[in-house]
């Protein structure tokens, strides 16, 4: 298939509603957010791959809070679309709610953002078409999308950095308040603040 050089955001938008029954649920009753995180890769995959005409990977999950529980008998719906593409990778917004078919009741439970990166034949890195954006709201996700992406790679230099001249002896005085024992020294328990 040629692809074309730009895709518009609404041509690979997807929603994947499913119920969730019983066998999701933990041992509180709740659902599990492995079930959730599943079935957010899953419209992920499908929104990015329609999006790239090609086969994707899924590269990093950022944002992933749970705001609320899902419960067993609600509707889940993950809204997902492709908010900022670069060369080869696709950042995509996913957005979930649960419905509590008979009160009518809708929550929204978590936005989290997904890169995926397209793959050609041999598995390696291809050209995605680029983004047609055709309202105030898909130019406002693509402007914040540069900044999520400007932002994660300033946290990550830094957290390397603070890492790297992390000296265990010069920062043990951190610990004081907080809930731990250091058994292999001859410290006092910390006092929780
Ligand atoms: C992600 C992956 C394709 C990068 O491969 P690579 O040979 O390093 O390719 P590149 O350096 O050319 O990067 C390709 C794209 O990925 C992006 N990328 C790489 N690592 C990234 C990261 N940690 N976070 C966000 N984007 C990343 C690059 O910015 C680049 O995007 P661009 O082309 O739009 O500028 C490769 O590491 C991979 O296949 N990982 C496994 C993915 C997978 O199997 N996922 C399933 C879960 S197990």
């Amino acid at each position: 298939m040629i692809l074309p050089e730009f895709r518009a955001v609404a041509y690979s938008q997807t929603t994947l509603t499913e119920l969730m029954v019983p066998a999701y649920a933990n041992f509180g009753g709740k659902i599990h957010g492995g079930i959730l995180l599943s079935l957010m890769d899953k419209v992920a995959y499908t929104c990015a791959a329609k999006h790239a005409g090609n086969y994707c990977v899924t590269v990093s999950v950022d944002g992933v809070n749970f705001l609320q529980p899902v419960e067993v008998g609600e509707l889940v719906s993950l809204m997902a679309s492709v908010n900022y593409v670069g060369r080869t990778s696709i950042l995509l917004g996913i957005k979930v709610i649960a419905e509590n078919v008979k009160t009518g009741t809708v929550k929204h439970t978590n936005t989290s953002y997904f890169t995926m990166v397209a793959k050609d034949e041999s598995n390696k890195p291809t050209q995605v078409p680029g983004l047609i954006l055709e309202n105030r709201e898909e130019v406002r996700r693509f402007l914040e999308a540069i900044k999520r992406k400007e932002m994660k790679s300033l946290f990550q230099e830094e957290f390397n950095n603070a890492k790297t001249n992390l000296t265990i002896e010069q920062e043990l005085n951190r610990l004081e308040g907080e809930r731990c024992k250091v058994s292999y020294l001859n410290l006092p328990a910390s006092r929780h603040k």
